[in-house]
């Protein structure tokens, strides 16, 4: 038995690893395309209709005539299948194939559609107990980073400076010295009993996670507050953490040379870890 992921490729369930992506997909000559990662639990997909609204909203924003309905009843057809129970989804629509030119083919082109169910461990688990540390880096991505698109360059050199540097993550710094998110996660701080988060806006994606935690935070009767972090104030925190689909809530402990609070995970993080939990097992 292959242990290849399931996947939808246009419509046509096959294993991942038959899947052939023309060269001239536009996806992959000009990073043409959007995705999106859900979280799989107990067989569920986690904040379905959430991760689904923000791949419609993508989808308009490029102009990619794709239709979220049939995205939606694929990926449920896909997890019946697979029957994977702990795992991720993937999706990604391309513009689709076509000659090469930068202006959108004409006629238009049907958009190409991958998705795939694949099981998956939990690679954070322990560092959500005992916390991680982040460097910080430059933010040089494109000016529409709220948008989730495939060009991800500056986020894949950013985290593997991070991996070469022992870190968790690498977290994007503004030319103000604002912190704005990290390369894939939420960015998130404590103080005094308040959790503080940049504002959104066109530099860094609106997080299903981030938002589950708003939800979490005024749960648990915490108030947040909109307001990006700086780095010059980093000493000032009482806790620091990240959120992500597969990130989940994670402490971080130390960034750079400093260190966050008293260098372990903190209440407000772990009191948010424990109803993030309890939400996930309503799906049980
Ligand atoms: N990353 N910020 C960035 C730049 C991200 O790439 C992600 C997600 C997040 C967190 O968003 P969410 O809570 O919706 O997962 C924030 C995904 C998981 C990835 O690229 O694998």
């Amino acid at each position: 038995m292959s242990d290849s992921p399931w996947a939808n490729w246009n419509g046509e369930e096959q294993l991942l690893d038959s899947v052939h992506v023309p060269a001239t997909d536009r996806g992959f000559l000009f990073g043409d395309a959007i995705y999106e990662v859900l979280r799989v639990y107990h067989g569920q997909p986690f904040l379905f209709e959430q991760h689904l609204a923000r791949l419609e909203k993508n989808l308009r924003q490029l102009r990619i005539n794709s239709d979220a309905a049939v995205i939606r009843q694929r990926i449920t057809a896909l997890l019946q299948r697979s029957q994977v129970q702990d795992g991720v989804v993937y999706i990604q629509v391309t513009r689709g194939s076509a000659p090469r030119t930068h202006r959108f083919p004409e006629p238009a082109v049907r958009p190409n559609e991958l998705i795939w169910v694949a099981p998956q461990g939990d690679p954070y688990a322990a560092l959500r107990t005992i916390g991680g540390k982040a460097i910080t880096t430059r933010d040089l991505r494109w000016k529409r980073c709220d948008i989730k698109s495939v060009n991800l360059l500056a986020n894949v050199l950013a985290a593997e400076d991070a991996h070469a540097a022992g870190c968790v993550e690498a977290l994007f710094t503004d030319d103000t010295g604002r912190l704005i998110e990290g390369s894939r996660t939420s960015l998130f701080g404590v103080r005094s009993g308040e959790i503080l988060t940049a504002p959104l806006g066109s530099n860094l994606l609106p997080g299903i996670t981030r938002q589950l935690l708003t939800e979490l935070a005024a749960t648990a009767g915490i108030t947040l507050r909109e307001e990006a972090l700086r780095v010059e104030h980093l000493s000032d925190l009482d806790e620091l953490f990240l959120t992500g689909t597969t990130t989940e809530i994670l402490p971080l402990i130390q960034v750079d040379d400093v260190t966050i609070g008293k260098g372990q995970p903190g209440p407000v993080t772990q009191r948010l870890q424990a109803e993030y939990r309890r939400v996930v097992d309503r799906l049980k």
